[in-house]
């Protein structure tokens, strides 16, 4: 079964679009996002012009704030500031990555923590780890959020995942490990890795390298969750970290590239911003 994102991404986000109707009429105004974008590389304008198109199909209100490259970190850390002292915006995200001028831990810990709707602000991570209320990242919450769509039972199973970046691996690593699944964390000095991934009954393959995992590396019935988003060489079109077409038939449940985690992502950045107006206005 292919897990369609753009299928479960779409539920997600009617139902917030549901509730962003009644909550306008309680409290007198749409959530509102602020998404800033600085310089201008191309993915990451395609990806904030997603998360805009987003905004505006749930019925937030939307700003983008594009700041020019050569900005300083200072001056970008003033301007969340602002944002964070403006009681009409709820969430603030910082699209990632930065010009190398700009530390980028100092700009995430300038954001508002309740306005944190990426889940990257250290009192976020502290409370995922804590198992604390907090806001979660966003590609983690998808990847259970689809993995429980698909009915795939998480407990007591091994999930493997290839990664520990802070946005993706280690998040879902601890997510996985609190609905009780038995967790490996591999990655790039992993020596083997065939070895370890036969033994998955979760695998999730967040590493960025294109096809890294082909048939003779999964068991079958593994339900596999395919993270990786980048241009095939050959071919130039989008392919993930999972070769999908020898690894599909082996698989109980796949996600696509494009059309799986991706449209989840932001479908649970909707979910988050939602999170962070209701908590003020029923403050
Ligand atoms: N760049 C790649 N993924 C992300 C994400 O989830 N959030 C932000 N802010 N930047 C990113």
């Amino acid at each position: 079964m292919i897990i369609s994102g753009k299928d479960l991404a779409r539920e997600v986000k009617e139902n917030i679009a549901r509730k962003v109707a009644s909550y306008k009429v309680e409290y007198g105004r749409e959530p509102h996002l602020c998404v800033i974008l600085v310089g201008d590389d191309p993915s990451s304008r395609t990806y904030v012009r997603s998360k805009g198109k987003a905004a505006a199909e749930v019925g937030f209100q939307h700003t983008e704030l594009l700041l020019p490259a050569e900005i300083t970190e200072q001056e970008l850390i003033d301007k969340i500031h602002e944002l964070n002292a403006d009681v009409g915006i709820d969430g603030i995200l910082v699209q990632l990555p930065l010009p190398k001028h700009i530390r980028k831990h100092r700009v995430i810990e300038a954001i508002d923590p309740e306005k944190d709707v990426d889940g990257f602000h250290s009192h976020n991570v502290d409370a995922l780890w804590h198992k604390l209320p907090g806001i979660r990242a966003c590609t983690p919450k998808g990847i259970i959020k689809m993995l429980d769509k698909a009915g795939v039972e998480i407990a007591g199973h091994h999930a493997v995942v290839i990664g520990r970046s802070n946005i993706v691996g280690f998040p879902v690593a601890k997510l996985l490990l609190d609905r009780n699944a038995t967790v490996t964390i591999a990655h790039s000095h992993t020596r083997n890795l065939g070895d370890i991934t036969r033994t998955a009954d979760i695998l999730v393959v967040a590493i960025g390298v294109p096809k890294l995992i082909t048939a003779d590396m999964v068991k079958d019935g593994v339900a596999v969750i395919d993270v990786g988003i980048s241009h095939d060489p050959e071919t130039g079109k989008l392919s993930g970290d999972v070769d999908f077409d020898s690894v599909e038939p082996k698989a109980s449940v796949i996600t696509p590239v494009p059309g799986g985690v991706g449209p989840m992502t932001i479908a649970c950045l909707m979910e988050n911003t939602l999170d962070c107006y209701t908590r003020k206005m029923q403050w």
